[in-house]
């Protein structure tokens, strides 16, 4: 979808504004398909071009949208926001759930360029997405942030040091910007849980198999993610049955 097609689509504007990162596969995707079933409004963005098309053809026709872009790259994560901001107003909902995993290994082993990238998404893109976001939902007085954390965000396992490392921050990150919200946002970190997903399959090969899919998942977190209000500031959550 082109960018002047989004005024076409306001008017469409129907449920909640739910804003998704990573939602080109896995959980992201899950949630994206979800939420619009349940009759609320998704942008998201992911790196990959195709899916992102793909996205736009089966759901742009209505008030949803979908743009690639890096997460990790400031800049396109301004044209992203600036341009919803500007057409549709602040997401009542902004998920963090862009992330990376490093390849199975020890710390030592991981090169410098692999540590920077997962920490450049999984840390850095999610401050981005917060930085350009949270003023509109501070001027509205509403709006939830909802940081995607793990178990190896409170807990911590060999061969994935890099990514506990993301996950612990995003845990502390999330806690500091809660105090920092005024009322009526809130800040939550969040662990999905276990599910098999692409990155789990990084982590735990075919072993993977033996979890729930992530459409399995969505069915419960996404109405839990929707009930979601400004009380639940500060907390530390697992999605419910994992
Ligand atoms: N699956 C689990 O068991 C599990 C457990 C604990 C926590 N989590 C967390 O849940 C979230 C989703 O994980 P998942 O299992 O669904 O992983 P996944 O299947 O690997 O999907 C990751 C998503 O992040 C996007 N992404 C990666 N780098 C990006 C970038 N630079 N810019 C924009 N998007 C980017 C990917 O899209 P592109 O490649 O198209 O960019 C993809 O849509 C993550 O935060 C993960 O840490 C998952």
């Amino acid at each position: 979808m082109r960018f002047t097609n989004l005024n076409a689509i306001l008017d469409m504007k129907k449920g909640k504004l739910v804003m998704i990162t990573g939602c080109s596969r896995g959980l992201g995707r899950a949630m994206t398909e979800s939420f619009i079933e349940r009759g609320d409004t998704v942008v998201g963005c992911a790196r990959n071009e195709k899916v992102i098309g793909e996205l736009n053809a089966a759901f742009g026709s209505g008030p949803h949208y979908f743009q690639a872009t890096d997460v990790a790259v400031d800049a396109q994560v301004e044209s992203f926001c600036h341009m919803v901001l500007g057409k549709l107003g602040p997401p009542d909902l902004l998920i963090n759930a862009a992330a990376l995993v490093n390849a199975n290994a020890k710390l030592w082993e991981v090169s410098e360029k692999e540590f920077s990238d997962v920490i450049d998404v999984n840390l850095k893109g999610t401050a981005n997405l917060i930085r350009h976001i949270t003023p509109a939902m501070i001027d509205r007085g509403s709006g939830i942030i909802v940081n995607f954390s793990s178990y190896w965000g409170r807990s911590t396992s060999p061969d994935v040091a890099p990514y506990c490392a993301t996950k612990w921050g995003v845990e502390g990150l999330t806690n500091a910007l809660s105090q920092e919200l005024p009322p009526g946002l809130a800040a939550v970190a969040f662990n999905p849980g276990i599910i098999d997903t692409a990155m789990l399959r990084s982590c735990f090969g075919e072993g993977a198999g033996s979890y729930g899919t992530p459409e399995e998942w969505a069915k419960a977190a996404v109405p839990w993610l929707a009930n979601l209000g400004p009380s639940d500031n500060g907390a530390s959550v697992t999605c419910p049955g994992q």
